[in-house]
């Protein structure tokens, strides 16, 4: 297929890119570090080739920094995905898979998490996502677009692509667990814990870690299985939660480093479990995750070393 990816130059855009590549897909990368803004329809519209499908990944996607720049977050994540439905439908393009997220589901209350289970997000994040999920099922309803909505979990890891090149994940500033610890053990300074009253077996938040490559291979198979006129929802996870404690002792394993924490408050709007029910994508989609945590550190760790990143 001919595919369009937006936010191609992010972590997971770049590998869903090199995945697509890699399995005799022909990929346009679509991303602002290029001058190509999804909000920019007039650019949009001159893309070529033809396409057949578009992969959505471009969002702004942190928690915390939604709640200080909410107005942002419906702009890129709501109206500019709006804006590009739109690009799609009017050249004829109507396979799109979007990047949604665990966040959507909010305080849940209940593990591990369907895909019916109520979404009510509570930050802005999750709720311009769960905006732009549902909008991308209006078009499936009214334009008879084959849509899905891929609601990941934690992508972490890196993926190792051709020539043996590591493609992983570099935010400034940094805020996700695994390449903070990581650079934490690189620089000998302490890791901030953030929270550790929660009602969970070591007082630390529970997570559900998805590597990257796993997340990425569902995107091949979600692209092959969404059918016209139907929006899939399919959580991509691997069923099993960790908690902040046991990553940063996963971490001391793989690096072989002692690594030290600070307690922190907690952050605004971290529930404290977020499993993912994955049934749904096994069954529909033929995937399963293959990577576990110890997987996941050790090619982060490989991205960071390849980097001179610490
Ligand atoms: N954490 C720390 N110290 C750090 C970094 C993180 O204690 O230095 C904790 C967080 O408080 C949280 C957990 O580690 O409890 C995971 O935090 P991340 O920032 O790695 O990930 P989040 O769960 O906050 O968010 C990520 C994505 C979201 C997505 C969500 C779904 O950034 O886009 O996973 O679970 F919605």
């Amino acid at each position: 297929m001919k595919v369009l990816v937006t936010g191609a130059a992010g972590y997971v855009g770049q590998v869903v890119a090199a995945r697509l590549a890699e399995t005799g897909h022909q990929v346009t990368g679509y991303d602002l570090q290029d001058g190509c803004d999804i909000r920019d329809s007039l650019t949009l519209a001159k893309t070529r080739p033809r396409l057949d499908a578009v992969i959505h990944g471009a969002a702004r996607t942190l928690v915390t920094e939604s709640y200080q720049d909410p107005g942002g977050y419906w702009d890129v994540n709501l109206a500019g995905t709006y804006t590009l439905l739109n690009a799609a439908r009017k050249a004829g393009v109507r396979r799109v898979v979007i990047s949604s997220t665990a966040a959507v589901y909010g305080e849940t209350g209940q593990e591990p998490v369907g895909e019916d289970h109520p979404a009510r997000p509570g930050s802005p994040y999750g709720a311009s996502k769960l905006a732009a999920d549902i909008l991308l099922g209006r078009f499936a309803a009214h334009h008879g677009f084959a849509a899905a909505s891929l609601r990941y979990f934690n992508v972490a890891g890196a993926h190792r692509g051709g020539g043996g090149t590591w493609l992983g994940e570099r935010h400034d500033p940094e805020t996700h667990l695994i390449p903070s610890v990581l650079r934490a053990a690189a620089r000998k300074t302490p890791v901030p814990v953030h929270g550790d009253g929660y009602p969970t077996r070591d007082g630390t938040c529970i997570r559900d870690y998805i590597h990257v490559t796993d997340l990425a291979d569902a995107h091949l198979k979600a692209l092959q299985a969404a059918r016209p006129g139907t929006h899939h929802v399919w959580n991509l996870g691997t069923g099993k939660g960790w908690t902040v404690s046991e990553v940063i002792e996963m971490c001391r394993i793989i690096t072989r480093l002692g690594i030290t924490v600070a307690r922190r408050a907690p952050r605004d709007g971290d529930p404290p479990v977020l499993v993912a029910a994955n049934d749904r994508a096994r069954a529909d989609l033929g995937w399963e995750p293959v990577r576990g945590l110890e997987q996941i550190v050790r090619d982060a760790w490989a991205f960071m070393q390849q980097e001179g990143a610490c």
